[in-house]
């Protein structure tokens, strides 16, 4: 069976040159994603994980290196076929969860359809339908603080599939939640992943990436150290 790269990063780096120096957020990484995996990148705080993920998604540009989404290039696309690509084809959630506070759990599954070609009311249909997967449609009309932790991040979880994007990037999306919490948000996850979706999570939870993963990448100071992948329940290094 052929399996598809849905992204490849090829000794990627993203150097930020400060007063004090170069700062090398990430610094020469090279990744191969095949479509519907369930890949971790674990490391400690500032190892460079969330730098990667914003190349990734393609919030920011590399300072070296090639970022290949789809087998495209995403050096030569301009930025309206970037935003193209980041509004329907990647799905992002966050540590913060990074729900807009005076738009309701519905408004704010609906925003990122807003630049799609959907009417208001199947915009709504679908907000609805997706809060109803992470078990929240009694809570459309809430703001964002008449929510808890983990119900905001099942918001921006049904946020992240509004447009029905192949891959998801969840940059430590339980970081900020208790451990059971936690678990119900990667139930969401591991059920995106059986549907066919490719994940993406960060995290600094080696537990956490060994249960949900197929595959980790293990990053310190901007660089892989190692790489594991589960086979047949077991974990081996690549
Ligand atoms: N915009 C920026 N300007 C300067 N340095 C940055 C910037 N973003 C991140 N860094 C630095 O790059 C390193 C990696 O950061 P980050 O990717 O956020 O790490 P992680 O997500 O693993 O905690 C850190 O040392 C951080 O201070
Ligand atoms: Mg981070």
């Amino acid at each position: 069976m052929a399996e598809e790269t849905i992204i490849e990063l090829r000794e990627v780096a993203k150097y930020y040159p400060m007063a004090g120096g170069l700062v090398k957020a990430v610094d020469g990484v090279t990744i191969k994603i095949k479509k519907g995996e369930f890949i971790a990148i674990m490391g400690p705080s500032g190892s460079g994980k969330s730098t990667s993920m914003n190349l990734v998604g393609s919030l920011d540009l590399p300072t070296k290196g090639q970022i290949f989404l789809d087998g495209k290039d995403i050096a030569h696309l301009d930025e309206s076929q970037l935003a193209q690509i980041r509004g329907k084809k990647i799905g992002f959630i966050f540590q913060g969860f990074n729900l807009i506070p005076n738009l309701t759990a519905k408004e704010n599954v609906m925003l990122p359809m807003l630049f799609q070609e959907t009417n208001e009311e199947a915009r709504e249909r679908k907000a609805e339908e997706l809060l109803g997967m992470v078990e929240l449609r009694d809570r459309a009309d809430h703001y964002p603080n008449q929510l808890s932790g983990g119900q905001q991040q099942r918001v921006a979880i049904a946020r992240s599939l509004a447009n029905d994007p192949d891959v998801i990037l969840a940059d430590e999306p339980t970081g900020n939640l208790d451990t059971q919490t936690g678990e119900k948000v990667l139930k969401f996850l591991d059920e995106q992943k059986n549907k066919g979706k490719t994940i993406i999570m960060v995290t600094h939870d080696p537990e956490l990436a060994m249960k949900h993963a197929e595959r980790i990448y293990w990053v310190k100071d901007g660089r892989i150290i190692k790489t594991t992948a589960r086979h047949a329940g077991k974990w081996k290094e690549l």
